[in-house]
């Protein structure tokens, strides 16, 4: 498979990732995560890895197409998922995959500062009905991780991530 992995940050599902496909590129809006991810290339001289400054909310130049396309904890940054769902279908082969990992409804407690975060979880129904509208099949969600993280004033809570996956006519 070649695969887009979007928001990769420091690559680290890129990196999980990389043995079993035969290539993959991290593609994010952040020049500092990719800075990161390229040592990392660097240092295990990966053949089939490769970095991308990218934000498909802006950008709909890239002419690639992928077979598998994965989005980690990035979500909830973006403005607007719609217009990255039907970006990411764009971008796929024919019978490719979109596999989308975020929280659910989180309150806005996951993170302590909210500076660029944009939405607070998100409902699986709303996200399985974003898939459907851009055109997505074979829709199947479920519980990926549980994340134990300190919150101020309530100590420690659980925030679930599920896994939204789909696939292109
Ligand atoms: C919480 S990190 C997740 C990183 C990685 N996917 C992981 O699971 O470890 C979110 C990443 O999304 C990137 N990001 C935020 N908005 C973006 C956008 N519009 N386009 C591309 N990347 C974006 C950030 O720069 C950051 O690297």
């Amino acid at each position: 498979m070649d695969v887009l992995d979007y928001g990769c940050g420091t690559g680290l599902l890129a990196l999980s990732l990389q043995p079993h496909v035969r290539s993959i590129t991290g593609a994010d809006s952040s020049h500092g995560m990719l800075d990161v991810l390229n040592v990392k290339i660097k240092k295990f001289s990966l053949t089939n890895v490769k970095t991308l400054f990218l934000d498909l909310e802006s950008d709909v130049t890239l002419q690639e197409k992928f077979h598998l396309i994965t989005c980690s904890m990035t979500f909830h940054h973006v403005n607007d998922p719609f217009i990255l769902i039907n970006q990411f279908y764009t971008l796929l082969h024919p019978k490719g995959y979109l596999c989308i990992a975020d929280l659910d409804p989180d309150k806005g407690k996951f993170h302590s500062s909210k500076e660029g975060v944009m939405h607070f979880g998100f409902e699986r129904s709303s996200m399985r009905n974003l898939f459907v509208q851009a055109g997505f099949k074979n829709i199947n969600e479920t519980t990926v991780a549980i994340i134990d993280k300190d919150v101020p004033d309530e100590g420690i809570r659980s925030f679930s991530v599920f896994l939204m996956q789909g696939q292109k006519e």
